[in-house]
């Protein structure tokens, strides 16, 4: 127990307050068994990273550093050379196969003397807030990137002409699109050149999910019930849903956050909860009701606990979205935290879309008057339904857009912005339970395994700078390897991966780090290539290979479901795998 508990190389950790919470959680834990909970602890879920590699150990690892710092936005397309990275005050454009090579092109955009002057008059910290923060970095077209900047607390948003590399007309105002801090919850897409934002943008100012155009711009409604409540985003994805929809279902987008909660529950009450809302890309808003509103705006809660020890997750730290083969595969991979912050943990939990979706179609909240506690409506519910898209169904009624619904319907939407229901996680609880880490962002992708089985492997990065690899098992998190990527601890601000460049980009305040997606070499005997359980190697007899780069699967050994098999017969490296096995678990 003592081995998965503490963190082998990092003494530091068991100083001071955090070796104190550290303590308190065990004591919780061990009065937990000691109560008698028959099944699987925490400690079964709080998995230690079977290998660990610190920076000076580590493999063809490239980096990008510049005079610029806080590296957070990245944008990598599929079939691009390009890798571009939004830092402090200035924009890159990396070579995506080697992001340390020399032909780097930039664009320093910073505020002016003028403009930070301004800054500090409003009071905002002249170390972090009176600064440009690139917070929006994506494709408009084309030709054109669009970017948006807080622009020391003004924010502006400008476009790159993409080719030269140069923004390509003067800024424009970004207040209504970007965030003016460099810490402030914020989440945006581009689709079809309309620009989706969900931030608490000013200071002052209500949190929204907004699109700029077509016209009308579209908002959420404040009145006379919030449809958010101080809530703090993290991420948003477009799901073509209209794709493999039988009824003409419009495609949508979905807004993941923590807010402060409004329903009493029976059990427990918290401050916050993690939430996922969604609007209908093909809203236009009403017509006399919610006009320049959404009319699709539902919402729901996302619940990531281990109710049995009263570990409720209610604070969504990031979110990767999983696209499947069709978009009803999509799963949603959460990292949360506790809400109490002085406690470091994290949980990872995943949600399928159709059990989100399943939540919308359920029932609804109510509050009688802002004051009151909400409860489950169990009244009429109005025709079509409140919050649905136009589909095929509703326009062969005539009701071919948004601003045709109903009055009646639209009033209902404006006041049961929440559902009642809660979404589990897939697999009824967390797939890993870490105590002493903040993960902070993930990617995630799919790897084929030499039996068959497709397996998702995870990228988490933590607030101290290091990445966690791990692959999903049975609905469990295995973590194959903690990579130290950066020697001072300083929080991974975003991760992105490519599986073209078989590389994960991990960005941070001080740079961008590109390492391969796996490194099996550092595996030499057969033994320890299939302890390691990671889908991507495999022993070929002679080596511990990447499966990716073999023609020829069949004769590969791996055991990813258990790690244990298939080197009996190959004669060699028995000892000092065993040994291995001994220190790690
Ligand atoms: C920006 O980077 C500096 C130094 O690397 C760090 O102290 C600061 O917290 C970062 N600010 C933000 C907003 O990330
Ligand atoms: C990017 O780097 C790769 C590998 O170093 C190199 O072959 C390629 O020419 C570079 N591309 C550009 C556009 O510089
Ligand atoms: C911020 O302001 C303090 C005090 O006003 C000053 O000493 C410091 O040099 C300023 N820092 C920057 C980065 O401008
Ligand atoms: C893309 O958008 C930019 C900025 O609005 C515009 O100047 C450019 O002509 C557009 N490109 C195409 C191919 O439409
Ligand atoms: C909706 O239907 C009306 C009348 O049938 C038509 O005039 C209008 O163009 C349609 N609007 C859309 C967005 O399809």
């Amino acid at each position: 127990m003592k081995e998965s508990f503490y963190p082998k190389r990092r003494p530091a950790e068991m100083r001071g307050a955090r070796f104190m919470a550290a303590m308190l959680l065990l004591l919780t834990s061990l009065c937990a068994v000691a109560n008698g909970f028959p099944f699987r602890t925490p400690l079964d879920l709080d998995v230690t990273p079977r290998v660990t590699v610190l920076s000076s150990g580590l493999k063809g690892c490239r980096r990008f550093e510049s005079s610029a710092v806080n590296y957070s936005t990245m944008l990598l397309e599929a079939d691009s050379e390009r890798l571009y990275v939004g830092a402090r005050g200035a924009v890159f454009a990396l070579n995506a196969s080697d992001i340390s090579a020399s032909s780097a092109l930039s664009i320093e955009w910073e505020a002016s003397t003028e403009q930070k002057l301004q800054c500090v008059l409003k009071g905002k910290d002249n170390k972090t807030e009176c600064f440009n923060h690139i917070r929006l970095l994506q494709r408009f077209n084309s030709t054109h990137l669009y970017m948006c900047g807080t622009h020391a607390y003004m924010p502006l948003c400008a476009y790159i002409d993409e080719k030269k590399f140069v923004m390509s007309s003067q800024p424009e105002e970004g207040k209504d699109k970007c965030p003016y801090g460099p810490m402030t919850g914020y989440t945006a897409l581009i689709l079809d050149q309309q620009i989706y934002t969900a931030s608490r943008y000013d200071f002052w100012s209500f949190p929204d999910i907004r699109r700029n155009a077509p016209s009308p711009a579209l908002k959420t409604e404040n009145a006379p019930t919030r449809w958010l409540n101080e809530a703090d985003f993290v991420g948003s994805a477009l799901v073509r849903e209209s794709l493999d929809s039988s009824n003409g279902d419009d495609d949508k987008i979905y807004f993941f956050f923590t807010e402060k909660s409004h329903e009493q529950s029976t059990t427990y009450s918290h401050s916050r909860v993690a939430r996922v809302a969604r609007i209908c890309k093909g809203d236009r808003g009403g017509h006399l009701t919610l006009q320049k509103r959404w009319t699709s705006f539902l919402k729901t809660r996302l619940t990531c606990s281990l109710p049995e020890y009263d570990f409720h997750f209610n604070m969504l730290r990031s979110i990767f979205v999983m696209h499947g083969l069709t978009p009803q595969d999509t799963l949603f991979y959460g990292i949360f935290g506790l809400e109490w912050k002085n406690v470091k943990a994290s949980a990872v939990c995943r949600f399928s879309l159709s059990e989100v979706q399943e939540a919308f179609r359920g029932p609804y909240m109510e509050s009688q008057d802002s004051g009151s506690a909400w409860k489950e409506y169990v009244g009429k519910i109005p025709e079509p339904r409140p919050g649905t898209c136009i589909t095929g169904k509703l326009r062969a009624k005539g009701m071919n857009v948004s601003t045709s619904l109903p009055d009646e319907v639209l009033d209902f939407v404006r006041r049961h912005p929440l559902m009642s229901h809660q979404v589990q996680p897939a697999d009824r609880r967390p797939l890993l339970f870490r105590r002493t880490t903040d993960y902070t962002h993930m990617a995630a992708t799919v790897v084929q395994g030499v039996d068959e089985q497709m397996y998702h492997v995870l990228y988490m990065g933590t607030d101290e700078g290091w990445l966690h690899k791990a692959v999903a098992i049975k609905g469990q998190l295995h973590i194959i390897e903690e990579l130290q990527l950066f020697e001072e601890p300083e929080p991974v601000t975003n991760v992105l991966l490519s599986t073209e460049r078989t590389s994960v980009y991990v960005s941070s305040p001080s740079g961008v780090v590109q390492l391969p997606l796996s490194n099996c070499e550092r595996y030499t005997s057969c033994y320890d290539c299939i302890f390691s359980r990671d889908p991507h190697c495999a022993w070929s007899g002679a080596e511990c290979v990447d499966v990716m780069t073999q023609s020829k699967r069949s004769s590969l050994i791996q055991d990813i479901q258990h790690g244990r098999t298939g080197c009996e017969n190959t004669g060699y490296g028995m000892q000092k795998s065993y040994l291995m096995l001994i220190l790690k678990s």
